[in-house]
């Protein structure tokens, strides 16, 4: 083999090693980045040129890598001081899914009862003879949870869909509008006693934990 024979060879070779893609392909992991669903590690795949988590499969791979709430999703929004007593306030509640944790009390919807005035709702009084609630000021949305019904579960497994009439105020109390009484925690489902007694539950027990979704 001549000499120009074996240079023009090692030259095609380098040539042909260059133009080749690299031998070890380099794996992104969350947020690298990505041309093809191959360069991405495990179950990731590729959006937007980034590797991310697959929302088909609904892993959560990624997910630490942004910065998110507690599940809750809600913090106090401010204090308030009733009899020297300091209780948060809140705009928000926990995230409603379809097994909510609630705290269940007891309220008396009619005129002259423990709820003060008529119920936000329809500024109406209510029989306590019909299962129907107030929510925390964040569930009650506004008033979009209105006429709408909610199933209450107990862990003695008893149900009852009852009607969202009122707001139980997290935002405001210790005043005389409130009847002094301290604001709404932020995750209460304020009953009637049809609610009570629909669930075999004793009103003397004052707040049990219940769980709840939408009916
Ligand atoms: C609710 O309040 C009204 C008015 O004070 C009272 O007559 C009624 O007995 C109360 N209901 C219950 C169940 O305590």
């Amino acid at each position: 083999m001549g000499k120009s024979r074996l240079l023009s060879l090692l030259i095609y070779l380098l040539l042909k090693l260059i133009s080749l893609p690299p031998l070890v392909v380099s794996i992104s992991y969350c947020n690298g980045p990505c041309r093809t669903l191959n360069d991405c590690n495990g179950r990731l795949i590729c959006i937007n040129g980034k590797c991310n988590d697959d929302p088909y499969l609904g892993t959560h791979i990624c997910q630490e890598t942004t910065p998110s709430l507690p599940s809750s999703g809600c913090e106090p929004s401010g204090t308030l001081t009733c009899e020297g007593e300091s209780y948060p306030t809140y705009e928000c509640s926990p995230t409603v899914t379809s097994s909510t944790p609630a705290k269940l009390t007891n309220n008396n919807f009619s005129q002259g009862g423990d709820g003060g005035g008529p119920s936000e709702c329809d500024g109406k009084y209510h029989s306590n003879e019909n299962p129907i609630v107030a929510l925390s000021t964040g569930w009650y949305n506004g008033g979009t949870r209105c006429n709408q019904m909610i199933r209450i579960r107990a862990s003695n497994g008893q149900s009852v869909d009852a009607k969202v009439v009122d707001e139980c105020d997290s935002r405001h109390g210790c005043d005389a509008e409130h009847a002094g009484q301290r604001p709404c925690e932020n995750n209460i489902v304020d009953g009637s006693d049809a609610v009570w007694d629909a669930l075999g539950l004793n009103k003397e027990e004052g707040v049990v934990d219940i769980t709840w979704s939408m009916a």
